[in-house]
Formats: structure tokens, C-alpha cells, sequence
């Protein structure tokens, strides 16, 4: 029988979250990555503390059988940009820590775990499962992206912090608010499972967050436009920010020059990337 493994890593994609209207519900893994090494540590090696230490005291709350270890964290996908970096650093330590114990947990009792430190499923699901994801606390449906969907994604250089933009969000919606939203988040759904994405057009409109949250981000509802005249479906906020998205099936080099065009005449600045969905998601390999 082999032995236990002394180190894995686990590469996790960064995903984008919302997508206007499916507020705290849907996401998309993409094609940036952090790669998370989690190694057991010899007795007496200093404790790992925050949100490191979190996610190991989560997996061992449910596993048992702690152990000392020691993460070791790289890749591109950039902090408090709302790009899923700190899903990626919470699975890999989950995943990461249930292979070094030798599986003790299954793949959905996992992610259960990530959902519950990030608070909320839709940038969880994704990392680890790659794809469209539409995710309750209990179900989560997931579907693969074709390639030819480009996510272009301008990171501006002005960082927002999850806290500090959801307590812009107001306690109530009023009714027609909220059926708009059921409505484009509807269509964003059957556009992903019956990959029919000519349905995304107009669908990305949102009253849920988006208009609270733009005073965070000057511009951020002229680059959305500039982007869309320029050829995309549409777009939206990433996550709570601070990245702007606009999803095309042409010309992406065009619409990423018009976004980051429209930010700086907002004063702001950005870098431009265009991605695909990643259908892998989150992938363990043992190191030693
Ligand atoms: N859905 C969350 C929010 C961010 O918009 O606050 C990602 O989990």
C-alpha cells in the first residue's frame, strides 16, 4: 500500500461570481489559477493563523486527527478583486488537507466545508468543480463553458473588500426589483445548460447589488456600456468587485480596449484580461 503523502498541491481556478443578477448564486471558474501547497510540518514548526488556520480548524472539526502543517501559496489571481482569491486558498487547504490524511472526507463533504467558511456557494462551487455553477446551501447544478465564450475581465488597480461591499446592499427589494432579477437570472441559467448564449444579451441587468455598489466603483456602469457597444453580450461586477466583466463571442481584444478606455475616463486604471471558463476545477497532486 503506498504511503501517506508528506505534500500535495492543490491548483485552484479563480472564479467569477453573480454575474449580475444571480446574486450569492451562480459563478464561473476561469482560466487563472493559485496553486496551494499544504505539507506536514515537523513538531515544534511555527502554527499557521488566519484564514489558514481557519480552514484547518473547519477540516479537522469534521475529519478529526489533526495535524501540524505548513501552506505555501502562488499563482495570478489577484486579492480583493473579486476573483475568488480566497476560495482558491480555503479549498486548496481543505483538499490539500484531506489528501495528506488519506481522503478521509468525499468531494461533496468538502466543498459543504468551503461553502461554509466563504459564507456563500457561488464562488465555492466553481474552484472546485470548474464550469457554470448555479448553487443553493444544499444543490448545486454545475455545467461546462464552451471555449469560444470569452470573459473579459478588466482588474482595476483600486482593491474592494467583500465586508466593506456588502454593507452597502440595502435589507429589502422592492417586489418588481426582485422579479427582474428572477427573470434575467432565469435566462442566464438556460443559457448556460442549453448553451444557447446568444440568450446572455441583456440579461445581466441587476437590482439587487450592482447599483448599490457602484459608488465603490466610479465608471463601473459606463465601462459595462462602452464593452457592450464594442461588440459584448454584456457584463457585469465580479463577485462584490472590484473586477468588471464583459462576456463576448467576438472581437474580446476590441471590447477589453473599450472597458479599460471608459475606466480611465473615470480616473481609473486596469489591467485587461481575456479568459475562458475552466471545466477542470480545483486538481490535487501529491508533491512527496
Ligand atoms: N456573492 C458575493 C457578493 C461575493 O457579491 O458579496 C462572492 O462570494
Amino acid at each position: 500500500m503506498p504511503r501517506s503523502p508528506r505534500s500535495v498541491t492543490v491548483s485552484v481556478p479563480g472564479t467569477t461570481a453573480n454575474l449580475g443578477p444571480g446574486f450569492d448564486c451562480f459563478g464561473v471558474a476561469l482560466t487563472t489559477r493559485n496553486v496551494v501547497r499544504v505539507t506536514r510540518a515537523d513538531a515544534g514548526a511555527p502554527p499557521v493563523t488566519g484564514m489558514l488556520a481557519e480552514a484547518g480548524r473547519a477540516f479537522f472539526g469534521k475529519a478529526g486527527k489533526p495535524f501540524a502543517y505548513g501552506v505555501d501559496i502562488r499563482g495570478d489571481v489577484p486579492r480583493s478583486r473579486g476573483l475568488g482569491s480566497s476560495v482558491t486558498v480555503r479549498a486548496g487547504i481543505i483538499l490539500g488537507l484531506n489528501a495528506l490524511a488519506d481522503d478521509p472526507l468525499t468531494q461533496a463533504e468538502c466543498l459543504n466545508l468551503v461553502c461554509a467558511l466563504e459564507g456563500h456557494p457561488d464562488n465555492a462551487a466553481p474552484a472546485v468543480l470548474g464550469g457554470f455553477t448555479a448553487a443553493s446551501n444544499d444543490i448545486i447544478f454545475r455545467t461546462e463553458v464552451a471555449s469560444s465564450l470569452k470573459f473579459v475581465t478588466l482588474i482595476p488597480e483600486a482593491e474592494i473588500e467583500t465586508k466593506a461591499a456588502r454593507r452597502v446592499l440595502p435589507k429589502r427589494v422592492p417586489l418588481g426589483d426582485a422579479v427582474r432579477n428572477v427573470q434575467n437570472a432565469s435566462l442566464i441559467a438556460a443559457a448556460f445548460a442549453a448553451k444557447r448564449y446568444d440568450l446572455l444579451a441583456g440579461a445581466f441587468g441587476d437590482t439587487f447589488h450592482q447599483p448599490f455598489r457602484a459608488k465603490l466603483l466610479p465608471g463601473l456602469n459606463q465601462v459595462i456600456e462602452a464593452g457592450t457597444r464594442a461588440g459584448a453580450l454584456g457584463g457585469y461586477l465580479s463577485g462584490s468587485g472590484s473586477t468588471i466583466i464583459c462576456i463576448t463571442q467576438k472581437t474580446p481584444e476590441t471590447v477589453g480596449r473599450a472597458m479599460r478606455a471608459a475606466l480611465a475616463k473615470h480616473g481609473g486604471s486596469g489591467e485587461v484580461r481575456v479568459l475562458t471558463a475552466d471545466n477542470r476545477g480545483a486538481v490535487v497532486r501529491r508533491v512527496s
